[in-house]
């Protein structure tokens, strides 16, 4: 059975698709057969990423280790029965097909709240959510009170999970290992950032995620996308000295992928 990771947050802008990219690529690199669903069906940023990439690489003749993406399968609508949905049929549909092939199945989700995220999340073996460092964004976790100190509650996207989890209870699934990534964190130390570490270790307890370092704000993270490559692509594609923030960022990347704990994976990268 291949394992499905969900990256998800309905808040668009965290870094879902660019964590997608570099955890998708990075399993590839360390041999693993990956499959991966952009079911951000307008902005599509996951499916243009890949589809850069494999334009990049026949341009340049380079062969990398990849993860393929695939469109959601188009299924016989009249075949359905009355109250069922379209979208949980063609995501089941593209799961069977991708399911005997690959270790991996990555879904990269789209920041609003769908239906189709919705299903992908009960589906979760893995669920990441990219978080910036933010109360705006920490507002759809949860509800903190005005000094950014006291939990009130459970918000939207959290309650959201919790759905998903019973889903998954219900049908006698394994629990859904939910992961927050901090993204976009700023390099120098600020108040900011050490409320929002608190908060975020608080609410973890309570609301039952593990939190694992992720990635700082960088610039490179914006360059690579038009050539789809990732951190871990740098050395292949020439460049000859990995400049002090690239090295950190592989590190970066490297830290995360060793805290996502995903069966079967050994970095050594
Ligand atoms: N760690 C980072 N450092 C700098 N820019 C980042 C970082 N992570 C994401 N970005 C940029 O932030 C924007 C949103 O990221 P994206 O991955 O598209 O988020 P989402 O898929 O959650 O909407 C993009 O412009 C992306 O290049
Ligand atoms: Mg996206």
């Amino acid at each position: 059975m291949a394992h499905i990771i969900v990256v998800g947050n309905e808040k668009g802008g965290a870094g879902k698709s660019t964590v997608s990219m570099h955890v998708a690529s990075a399993l590839a690199r360390l041999g693993h057969k990956v499959g991966t669903l952009d079911l951000d069906l307008r902005q599509r940023t996951m499916g243009r990423y890949v589809e850069n990439r494999q334009a990049f690489l026949k341009k340049s003749g380079l062969d990398l280790p990849s993860a393929t993406c695939h469109d959601l399968p188009e299924i016989d609508q009249s075949a359905l029965k009355p109250g069922e949905n379209v979208y949980d049929h063609r995501l089941s549909a593209a799961i069977a097909r991708l399911e005997p092939e690959n270790d991996f199945i990555l879904i990269d989700c789209p920041g609003s709240h769908t239906r189709l995220s919705q299903v992908a999340h009960s589906l979760a073996d893995t669920l990441i959510t990219p978080l910036n460092d933010s109360f705006v964004d920490f507002d759809l976790l949860a509800r903190i009170d005005a000094r950014g100190e006291k939990i009130l509650g459970p918000s939207v996207y959290s309650e959201m999970v919790w759905n998903a989890r019973q889903l998954r209870a219900q049908a006698g699934l394994k629990p859904i290992d939910w992961v927050v990534i901090r993204n976009r964190v700023g390099t120098q130390r600020m108040v900011n950032k050490e409320k929002m570490q608190r908060a975020i270790d608080m609410l973890s307890s309570r609301i039952g995620f593990r939190v694992a370092p992720g990635f700082s704000e960088r610039v490179v993270f914006r360059e690579l996308f038009p050539r789809g490559l990732t951190l871990l692509d740098l050395k292949d594609i020439g460049v000859k000295q990995l400049n002090i923030s690239n090295i950190a960022a592989r590190q970066e990347l490297r830290d995360m992928m060793k805290a996502l704990k995903l069966p079967g994976v050994e970095i050594d990268f």
